[in-house]
């Protein structure tokens, strides 16, 4: 199990910190992960401050996270406290699941996985976008460099070492996500890589 970052202590300014960390490109690569959704409804899993939320306007959308202050700031209508682990959710629910950002805090992701798969209907997406790092490994020396000076800078500055310590460390916590994720029992798998390095990846699962 892995420890997790406590998002109560950075919820105020987690948003900006968020769009200085990904210089502003974390709006665009929700947009994409957005764009994958099959119309209806969506389950948006770790929705956290509801970051997603000009992307999802024309969906029934349920926000579901463990952090009630985060939830505090979340403008989306029906705000559920949960965790991916165990969703309370009957199956076949949901047309989508979307999860962005949250993937490295669930500590039972095999768990979680099935989980999703349960309370999606069939034919249903699970687009899941997060961090890793580059595959390259030359690259990932870098990678590990530049995230560790900034994201400690970050947790200095705002008197959170401990969450943004945890973040740099998160990115090490599973394997490639081409590896981590291939066990499963989804219909379909497709992942893509995106960002400065490739550090970013999209992945759509279809039940
Ligand atoms: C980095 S934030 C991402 C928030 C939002 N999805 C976004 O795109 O910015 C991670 C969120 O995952 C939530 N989280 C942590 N553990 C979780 C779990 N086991 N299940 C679901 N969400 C979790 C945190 O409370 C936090 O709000």
């Amino acid at each position: 199990m892995n420890e997790s970052a406590n998002f109560s202590n950075i919820h105020k300014f987690y948003d900006f910190i968020n769009s200085l960390t990904t210089l502003g490109f974390d709006k665009s690569w929700r947009k994409l992960a957005a764009e994958k959704l099959n119309p209806g409804s969506v389950l948006d899993l770790g929705s956290g401050t509801g970051a997603s939320y000009s992307d999802l306007i024309n969906f029934d959308v349920t926000a579901l996270d463990p952090d009630e202050q985060m939830l505090s700031l979340n403008k989306f209508d029906r705000k559920i406290v949960g965790k991916g682990e165990d969703l309370p959710f009957n199956e076949n629910s949901f047309d989508n699941v979307l999860c962005c950002f949250v993937w490295r805090n669930i500590s039972e992701t095999e768990k979680a996985i099935n989980e999703v798969y349960r309370v999606l209907k069939p034919g249903g997406k699970f687009i899941l976008l997060d961090m890793t790092r580059p595959k390259n490994s030359i690259l990932k020396i870098f990678h590990r460099i530049g995230t560790f000076i900034l994201l400690h800078f970050i947790g200095l500055i705002t008197i959170n070492l401990k969450e943004y310590r945890f973040l740099h460390k998160s990115l090490d916590f599973y394997p490639q996500p081409e590896v981590h994720l291939a066990k499963n029992e989804y219909l379909s798998l497709d992942i893509k890589r995106t960002g400065l390095f490739d550090f970013v990846y999209l992945a759509v699962f279809t039940k």
